[in-house]
This record gives structure tokens, sequence and C-alpha cells, in this order.
């Protein structure tokens, strides 16, 4: 069976292109998932790609990733930097999860250098915008190496 993996982003991630494009740089989320879907191709393996604003929606899609998929790469936005309730949900699933950001975000306002994410993720890719997307499925990828 072809692995499965999920993409999973955050708050306000849907106006990328358009979101402060001097930190986000000019690609648009369909860009992303564009450029995901012909890594996806690449790698042989198959990818849910997803967005929303709401934190509940973000917890239900963690909990519905496990038996789906294999792993997770999140971007959990904002989120990242005040949810216990994904980091919880994270904890919960048993599943591989990738911190992932555009942005440096060590490199910014000190309140985002918190993340509630990096403790129950397997490692964090940031600060090289659009081009962590791949680099993180290139990650996951290796992480799951066999393993079913
Ligand atoms: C972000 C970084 C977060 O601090 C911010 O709130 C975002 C985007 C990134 O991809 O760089 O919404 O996750």
């Amino acid at each position: 069976m072809t692995r499965s993996i999920l993409i999973l982003n955050g708050p306000n991630l849907n106006l990328l292109g358009t979101r402060q494009p001097e930190v986000y740089g000019p690609t648009t989320l369909q860009d992303i998932q564009d450029m995901c879907s012909a890594k996806a191709a690449q790698l042989g393996i198959s990818m849910v790609f997803r967005q929303s604003n709401h934190e509940g929606e973000l917890v239900d899609a963690l909990h519905a990733a496990r038996g789906t998929h294999a792993g997770v790469i999140l971007n959990a936005g904002a989120y990242t930097h005040t949810s216990v309730a994904l980091m919880d949900a994270i904890s919960s699933i048993m599943l591989p999860v990738i911190e992932l950001h555009l942005s440096n975000i060590h490199a910014r306002e000190a309140f985002r250098h918190k993340s509630y994410i990096a403790p129950v993720a397997i490692g964090q890719i940031c600060g090289f915008g659009a081009a962590g997307y791949p680099l993180a499925m290139d990650a996951l990828v290796s992480y799951l190496g066999d393993a079913e």
C-alpha cells in the first residue's frame, strides 16, 4: 500500500502570497500544495494537504491522521506558540510529527521562540521559506524508513 502523510497548516497560512511577503515570501499556499504534490510523486508516497484557521479542527485532523497517515508535517502558525491542545493531540496520536515554519521563528520576536510543538515533534525545520515543505517531506520519509 502507498504510504500516506498529512501536511497540516494552521491559521493565516491561507493568506500566503499576500500576507507579509517580506517575512513569508511571495509563494501562495496553492503553490506550496502543488510543490508538495510533485514531491510526493517523486518520493512515491501519497499526501493530504490541509489548512484550517481553527484550533479544534487542527486537533480533529491530528486525531483523524491516526490509522490513515504514517506521519504528519505541521505548520501550526501562531498556535505553535500558544496551544497546549495541539501539543496534547500530538502526544496522543503516536505518529511522528515534524514541526515546520516558513520563517526562522528563533530570529523573530521573543514570543515566537517558545514552541509547544517542539517537545513532542521528532524535529523542527524553519527559516527556509516554502522550500522547507519538500525538505520536511524528505526528512519524514527518511525517518519512516522501511517501517510500516
Ligand atoms: C509561522 C511562524 C509563526 O510564528 C506565525 O505565527 C505564522 C507562520 C511560519 O511558518 O513561519 O503564522 O508558522
